[in-house]
């Protein structure tokens, strides 16, 4: 194989072997959760159990990144910033690495003692949901491939990856079943997957207007505070419109309700300003 042929395989180059600033940006920032991880064990910054601090870092990252690539389909429809689709593939494949690290993490952490490592993958059901979600991502990651989507033909691979909405929803149940204080971070994670369906599903059924996506955006942060609300009130007492209500209380935090109207409301704007100032859409004659 050429030096030239090599290079089309970087993760940081296009089709014709050429550095994609795109691509190079989106690894890097991938690649920093894991340069950080490595650098907090290398420099004691950890508690006294390292490990299991890790296995919880690396579970974050990959379900925030997991659910970041989500983001990159909707985004170029609604910035019609096509170009961003260069790095859906590589957003996908880091999931998949940070969630093996998670388990491989986790494997250490359990001194590789298998059968209780079977036994429990088995027994605790948090556990068994999130290696359900990893053998779809797995499936997903194997078949990311150019030889893959010639062999399934468009349709099949297209229905196949759409699987990766069931393994993002595995997951997050996951981690609300291990959270033990503060649901804030795996309600706002639910949030974001909840608000990126909406826009899915405004896309397939009427154009991505400010207002529907203004709308979408608020109906989203209500769903928001609700699921942080019903979290606290099958684990503790605390009533789920107290925490629905808190959740729009600004002087209190940025909670994860606003978080999920602000970046909505951002997405409603921008996609109000690339349909007044931006390039209009090519239309494409059929033959
Ligand atoms: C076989 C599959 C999996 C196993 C064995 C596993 C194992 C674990 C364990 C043991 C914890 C609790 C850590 C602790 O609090 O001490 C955890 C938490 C977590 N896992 Fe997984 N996991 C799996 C799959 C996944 C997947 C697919 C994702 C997301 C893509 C994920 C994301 C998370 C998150 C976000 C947490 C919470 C971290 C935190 O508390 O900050 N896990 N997992």
């Amino acid at each position: 194989m050429t030096v030239s042929a090599l290079s089309q395989w970087l993760p940081w180059t296009d089709r014709a072997g050429r550095t994609s600033w795109i691509k190079l940006a989106t690894f890097l920032a991938l690649l920093a959760p894991a340069v950080w991880m490595a650098a907090e064990w290398r420099l004691g910054l950890l508690s006294p159990k390292p490990v299991t601090d890790l296995v919880r870092e690396s579970g974050d990252w990959a379900i925030r990144i997991l659910v970041l690539s989500l983001a990159v389909t909707p985004l170029r429809y609604v910035a019609r910033f096509n170009r961003v689709i260069l790095v859906r593939r590589m957003m996908g494949l880091a999931a998949l690495f940070y969630t093996l690290l998670h388990i491989a993490l986790w494997c250490v952490d359990l001194r590789f003692a298998w059968l209780r490592i079977a036994t429990e993958l088995f027994l605790r059901l948090f556990l068994t949901v999130g290696l359900v979600a990893t053998l779809i991502m797995i499936a997903l990651g194997v078949t990311s491939n150019d030889w893959s989507i010639r062999e399934l033909g468009a349709v099949r691979w297209n229905k196949l990856h759409a699987w990766v909405y069931g393994a993002t929803f595995l997951s997050l149940v996951h981690y609300f079943m291990e959270v033990r204080l503060d649901a804030s971070e795996a309600a706002l994670m639910c949030g974001y997957f909840v608000l990126l369906m909406s826009f899915r599903e405004i896309r397939k059924r009427a154009t991505p207007g400010f207002v529907n996506l203004a709308l979408a955006a608020l109906v989203c942060a209500v769903a928001t505070g609700l699921i942080e609300g019903l979290y606290y009130a099958l684990s503790t007492s605390v009533p789920v419109l107290r925490v629905l209500m808190a959740n729009f209380d600004v002087s209190y935090r940025v909670s994860p309700a606003l978080w999920v109207l602000g970046v909505g409301l951002c997405v409603a704007v921008l996609a109000h300003l690339r349909e007044r100032f931006g390039p209009k859409p090519v239309r494409v004659a059929r033959a």
